[in-house]
């Protein structure tokens, strides 16, 4: 489905829209292949561009206590930042589901940190097919970092200082 600025496109679209895609995509792919998930076998890989122009890969890392478990998006804007990257441009995601699988509530929300103008590419391993997308249409009317500023004027009770 799509809609609200969510699109259905190809790997070679994506790759028009962004030249760093075919990267991102490799470096998500050979992530994906060392995801550890023996509990849900859902393998996903993932790979963030920087605001220097580099590849961060991550994959999922499933744990035996399930809510430790930590997604693959969110381990690879943790390695980017760890890196020295101030900025994440774009991030794709590839799931082992023809129809791609896009990012789950907790990773939109970290994502979200880095703008809504973030671009977010939801690829397969197992077909052509990608959703193309921006962190804001993902995540509308999101809670971001400009709303604890606002608050930031505010007295201790919340009212207007
Ligand atoms: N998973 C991700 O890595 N990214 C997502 O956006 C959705 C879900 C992982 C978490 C868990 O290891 C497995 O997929 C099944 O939910």
């Amino acid at each position: 489905m799509t809609g609200g600025g969510i699109q259905l496109i190809d790997r070679a679209e994506a790759a028009a829209r962004l030249p760093e895609f075919e990267g991102l995509l490799q470096a998500a792919l050979a992530a994906q292949g060392r995801a550890r998930a023996p509990y849900s076998r859902f393998m996903v890989g993932a790979a963030v561009l920087g605001g220097s122009g580099a590849a961060y890969p991550g994959c999922n890392v499933e744990s035996a206590s399930y809510g430790a478990t930590i997604c693959a998006e969110r381990g690879a804007i943790a390695g980017a930042v760890a890196a020295g990257e101030t900025a994440i441009r774009a991030c794709v995601v590839v799931t082992p589901t023809a129809e791609p699988s896009s990012p789950c509530g907790i990773c939109r929300q970290l994502l979200r940190e880095f703008g809504t103008e973030l671009l977010v590419f939801a690829a397969s391993s197992l077909s052509d097919s990608v959703y193309a997308a921006r962190l804001g249409d993902l995540l509308p009317l999101s809670f971001g970092p400009n709303n604890l500023a606002d608050a930031s004027a505010a007295g201790p009770d919340g009212t207007a200082g």
